[in-house]
């Protein structure tokens, strides 16, 4: 975690070190419940729900970090990435399929004293589909249920960054879904199973 280091002039600025602490806390608990969660849970049937590497998503957003700008996480398991954007003054919201994660984001959320927001559903806009470039609409591990967007008051549009952590070949299906729904100069970060954030804008990486 970056702290108490001089900055240039295109480096955002070091957090506060108590904000810095108490993001360090927060990935701890975190990943902690992620632990007893792929133990007691994972080990017995298959669950979507894998914890990314938090400290890679922070420094990825300390770059996109202005206040007040809207941001979305796609499946925010127990919402520890929005509740991180809500620290570092984003207006948070996430969406997550699974109800009883979305109670664990909402104690977590309650814990931490964030204001971060959540919807139980899915993160597709109704009657959104998908097909890849070889017409295959399959989403992957990707859910089916009713849209979150409504429950938020906002539509994918009224998000400048928007956060996912995809599954292998789930990507393309983000990256449609922001093209055909997001807007034009919003922000969307990919987390990857090799610890990358990877930062797009109008489809491009930047
Ligand atoms: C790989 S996990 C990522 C968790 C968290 N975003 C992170 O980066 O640590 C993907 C999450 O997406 C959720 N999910 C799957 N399909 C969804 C959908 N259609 N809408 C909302 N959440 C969904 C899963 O339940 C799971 O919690």
């Amino acid at each position: 975690m970056t702290r108490d280091r001089p900055t240039t002039a295109d480096e955002p600025p070091a957090l506060d070190p108590e904000l810095a602490a108490r993001l360090d806390a927060l990935f701890e608990e975190g990943r902690a419940w992620w632990h007893r969660f792929d133990a007691e849970v994972r080990q017995d049937a298959w669950h979507p729900f894998v914890a990314a590497e938090y400290g890679s998503v922070l420094t990825a957003l300390m770059s996109l970090r202005r206040p007040g700008r809207r941001f979305l996480e796609w499946g925010s398991g127990t919402g520890v990435i929005t509740i991180m954007a809500d620290l570092l003054d984003f207006d948070s919201c996430g969406i997550e399929l699974d109800s009883s994660l979305v109670d664990v984001a909402r104690d977590f959320a309650t814990q931490w004293h964030s204001n971060a927001r959540f919807a139980a559903g899915s993160f597709l806009p109704m009657g959104w589909e998908w097909r890849n470039a070889r017409g295959d609409g399959r989403p992957g591990t990707i859910g089916d249920g009713p849209s979150g967007y409504l429950q938020l008051g906002r539509a994918l549009d009224e998000f400048d960054v928007v956060y996912g952590f995809p599954w292998m070949g789930e990507e393309p299906l983000m990256l449609d879904l922001m093209r055909s729904h997001g807007r034009d100069d919003a922000i969307l970060m990919i987390h990857t199973p090799q610890d990358e954030t990877k930062i797009y804008q109008g489809g491009r990486r930047v």
